[in-house]
């Protein structure tokens, strides 16, 4: 029985564990899911990043969720809140971010569990204000984040992408908590 944090109709939402370790890495070696970063990564990243965000996770109960289909049990990536420190005008913030294996585009998972996201960032981690950033490029996440309710507001450099020709900047949504 896995410990979901949130459930949407068809998706779990959790904790990172070792038996994601290598499907992770898989994802993130296909160089079609990492198209709109810098590079694809390697082994050791991909084990790295989900150190990170277990970290986040046992920190503040929330990290950019391991996402399961709940019919067939499968991980298909993740889905979540994190807080953002690297430098901007826009940070820190909590940003919303997700990113799913080919297989699992294409089937609305990723609006899904965004939405699902949302409504704990506000209703149970009491977070104000959301914020998402994508590559000018991005056109798939950026269509999640306005299918979502987010508002365009406006462009950021961030370290990251600085001085890679193929992006010329990210694109920064906010949703706020209505009843702010
Ligand atoms: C960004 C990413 C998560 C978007 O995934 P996605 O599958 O395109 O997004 P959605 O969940 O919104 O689903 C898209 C389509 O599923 C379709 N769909 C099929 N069944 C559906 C259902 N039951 N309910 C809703 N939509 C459904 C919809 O038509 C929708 O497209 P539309 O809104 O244009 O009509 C994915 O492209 C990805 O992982 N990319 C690589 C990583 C990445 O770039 N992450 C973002 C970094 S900022």
């Amino acid at each position: 029985m896995k410990n979901y944090v949130l459930k949407t109709k068809r998706l779990g939402l959790r904790n990172w564990t070792d038996d994601d370790l290598i499907p992770f890495a898989e994802m993130c070696a296909d160089p079609e899911v990492m198209r709109h970063f810098p590079k694809i990564l390697t082994r050791q990243e991909s084990d790295a990043l989900v150190g990170r965000l277990q970290k986040h996770f046992n920190e503040y109960g929330f990290c950019y969720f391991a996402v399961d289909v709940l019919s067939s049990n499968e991980f298909v990536g993740f889905t979540g809140l994190a807080h953002q420190t690297w430098e901007s005008e826009y940070t820190p913030c909590v940003d919303i971010g997700w990113r799913l294996k080919r297989s699992a585009w294409g089937k609305g998972y990723a609006t899904e569990a965004a939405a699902a996201c949302l409504d704990v960032a506000f209703q149970k981690f009491e977070i104000r204000e959301v914020l998402a950033f994508a590559t000018d490029t991005n056109h798939p996440s950026i269509h999640v984040m306005e299918k979502i309710g987010m508002q365009n507001m406006g462009t950021v450099q961030h370290p990251k992408i600085a001085g890679d020709p193929r992006f010329k900047h990210c694109v920064v949504y906010s949703y706020r908590n209505q009843e702010d």
